[in-house]
């Protein structure tokens, strides 16, 4: 391949995604900001960089993730980041279920639909990275989720299933699919946290600049790096 990589982040007008498209940039690579509002992504695109793309794209939308697919064009690193926590402070036998409806939507369904739209051309290319973004509430593979969000924890454990088997699927191709962990960072989704959302962000851009002779498969946590 010719050219600079191409690197599509979710979620990316704050927060966690909107540090991965600084650091991702940094790093050399082409960039493409998407938000579900259109000139937030565009605002977030011209702070980092002159040359950097954006587009509209609602993860829970066919038709949205469709219109971006056809718009950007090739993505070769694709940063499954957006997310939602609406059921903290609840338990799993009281917790409403269309906020676990609308969590799944976002954090299980949304990053599936994308990996349908990008994976199987970075398979025919034989190149690419995908990296889904999750949770230390999965407890890794096996253990305990944590019941205190328990939507949130089954989309995130729902989404590490989603990571094997993708990469399953992969294997041998070129394409390297993993899930991380970022850690806690300070985001709206966790104001109280301290450690800021860069730090994070490095930890996911590590997953996705890696050699092509790196694992694929694996759930990888920041805060043990
Ligand atoms: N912060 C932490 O401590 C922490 C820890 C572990 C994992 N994570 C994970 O890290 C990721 C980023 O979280 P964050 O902390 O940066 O949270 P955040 O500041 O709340 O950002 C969430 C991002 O997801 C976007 N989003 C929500 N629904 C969407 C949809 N339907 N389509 C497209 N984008 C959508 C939001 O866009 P809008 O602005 O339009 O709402 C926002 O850009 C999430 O997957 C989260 O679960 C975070």
């Amino acid at each position: 391949m010719t050219g600079r990589r191409t690197a599509l982040i979710t979620g990316a007008n704050r927060g966690i995604g909107r540090a991965v498209g600084f650091e991702l940039y940094r790093r050399g690579l082409d960039i493409v900001v998407t938000a579900r509002d259109g000139h937030a992504a565009a605002a977030t695109a011209a702070e980092i960089g002159p040359d950097v793309r954006s587009c509209a794209l609602d993860v829970t939308d066919s038709d949205s993730v469709r219109s971006a697919c056809t718009a950007v064009g090739r993505v070769d690193i694709l940063v499954c980041n957006a997310g939602v926590l609406l059921d903290a402070g609840t338990d799993p036998l009281s917790v409403p279920l269309d906020l676990v409806d609308r969590t799944l939507a976002v954090n299980l369904l949304g990053a599936w639909r994308l990996a349908q739209a990008f994976v199987p051309d970075m398979v025919r290319r034989g190149w690419g990275r995908v990296v889904f973004v999750s949770s230390g509430t999965t407890a890794e593979f096996g253990g305990s989720l944590f019941a205190g969000a328990p939507g949130y924890s089954v989309s995130k454990a729902a989404l590490n299933g989603l990571m094997t088997m993708t990469a399953a699927q992969t294997a041998g191709s070129g394409v390297l699919v993993n899930a991380v962990n970022p850690g806690r960072a300070r985001t709206r989704m966790m104001p109280a946290v301290t450690r800021p959302p860069e730090e994070a962000a490095r930890d996911i851009a590590d997953t996705v600049t890696v050699a092509d002779s790196s694992p694929t498969g694996r759930f990888l946590s920041g805060r043990s790096r």
